[in-house]
């Protein structure tokens, strides 16, 4: 169980293919209780039920980034989400001061199925990041520019924002980093989704005017004037999630005017325009607690991934749950993960040969760590 090795090509999914689903179940379960504490599921709220069911832990980004830095005890864990994610949770559980107490031994991360990516993350890449701040650089001090990236990135943007000064944010705590930024910057350099920075400074009473847009496919300036960038307060990088970005402020208007009372509740990386509509706006965390503390007879539509919104459903009867969109709205790619990919990966963990395990480059987790630690810092 502790060798480090990405064994895929040796141990192939092919015949979990054929396997019965409720035996698929049974194994997934018969290694949980086999490996006891020495392994943690971690799953994210965009998980299909079935694959959800096993998992020791759910959350959102933040949660799940904190319980992976707060393990003492487990020695392998299994990432039910995307790659940022189990990257995340790499770096934070095997950070310098918990290697120690573990006598050098590494927690091994395994993503179940390794292209379960997320198209936002890579709408950044590090050399269009490092590109923007040389470009930049020529207009402004960058040395007053504090680089934020949501947490949704990969990790060699998390260093890039360890090394310049910068922090990591959540859908859940971006109110709280950007205000941290501005303590130590006169501009912030947000990345990768713009919807998530700008709700957020549009909510702190930053003017729309001083956020220019930059796009990396623009040779220019990320296609703005040396004026706007000189003006800006929040520069938001030209990136979005395709699934929150389906939702339309039409779909709004259509359940005010069908559902009279019904409250809207969305997620921040939805557009602005819906975004602005929205009784409530706030992560994967706060929606589900929101619908939880509310009262029987409360109406919602929720604009967030098909996954949640259906389980909110079937966990709330006594509210009545609406999907925000006429169309399927769900994360294709943390779909990928399946019971499947789930046994395969635990049966080779378990066997002593893991598969798909996420081992990021020790510089790049070194830097990294530092604006993740700044943001678990920031209260
Ligand atoms: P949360 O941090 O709100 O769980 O969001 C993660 C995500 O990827 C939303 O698209
Ligand atoms: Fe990425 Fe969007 Fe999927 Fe979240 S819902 S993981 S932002 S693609």
């Amino acid at each position: 169980m502790n060798a480090v090795a990405n064994a895929a090509g040796e141990y192939p999914l092919a015949p979990y293919k054929t396997i019965p689903v409720q035996d698929l179940k049974d194994r997934i379960e018969a290694v949980r209780k086999r490996l006891g504490k020495r392994l943690m599921i971690l799953g994210h709220h965009y998980q299909q039920d079935e694959v959800i069911a096993h998992a020791d832990l759910r959350g959102d980004s933040y949660q799940l980034s904190q319980l992976a830095a707060d393990n003492s005890d487990c020695e392998s864990i299994v990432f039910c989400g995307v790659h940022f994610m189990a990257e995340t949770a790499d770096i934070l559980a095997n950070r310098p001061e918990k290697l120690e107490q573990r006598g050098g031994q590494k927690v091994t991360v395994v993503l179940p199925d390794l292209a379960a990516g997320c198209s936002m993350a890579d709408m950044a890449a590090i050399s269009q990041v490092e590109a923007a701040w040389a470009d930049m650089s020529e207009v402004i001090d960058t040395e007053r520019v504090i680089p934020v990236t949501y947490i949704n990135s990969a990790a060699s943007l998390k260093a890039f924002c360890g090394r310049h000064g910068g922090i990591v944010c959540t859908s859940s705590n971006a109110a709280a980093v950007l205000r941290w930024a501005f303590e130590r910057g006169d501009r912030v350099l947000f990345f990768p989704d713009q919807h998530l920075g700008r709700n957020t400074a549009l909510a702190m009473g930053i003017g729309i005017d001083q956020m220019p847009v930059w796009d990396p496919y623009s040779l220019e300036l990320g296609g703005n004037s040396e004026t706007a960038v000189e003006n800006a307060q929040v520069i938001l990088w030209k990136g979005h999630c395709s699934v929150h970005q389906m939702f339309r402020p039409e779909h709004v208007a259509q359940f005010r005017e069908q559902h009279p009372g019904i409250k809207i509740l969305v997620h921040p990386e939805c557009p602005r325009e819906v975004n602005d509509l929205a009784d409530v706006s706030g992560s994967t965390g706060k929606i589900i607690q929101t619908v939880r503390d509310s009262p029987p007879g409360t109406k919602w539509a929720i604009g967030t991934e098909l996954h949640l919104v259906n389980r909110l459903k079937a966990d709330h009867p006594e509210q009545e749950i609406h999907f925000l969109s006429p169309v399927v709205c769900m994360c294709a790619t943390m779909y990928r993960i399946d019971l499947q990919h789930l046994c395969w990966s635990l049966e080779n963990l378990c066997d002593g040969h893991p598969v798909n395990v996420i081992g990021v480059d020790p510089e790049v987790s070194r830097w990294s760590l530092v604006a993740l630690e700044r943001m678990l810092s920031v209260k």
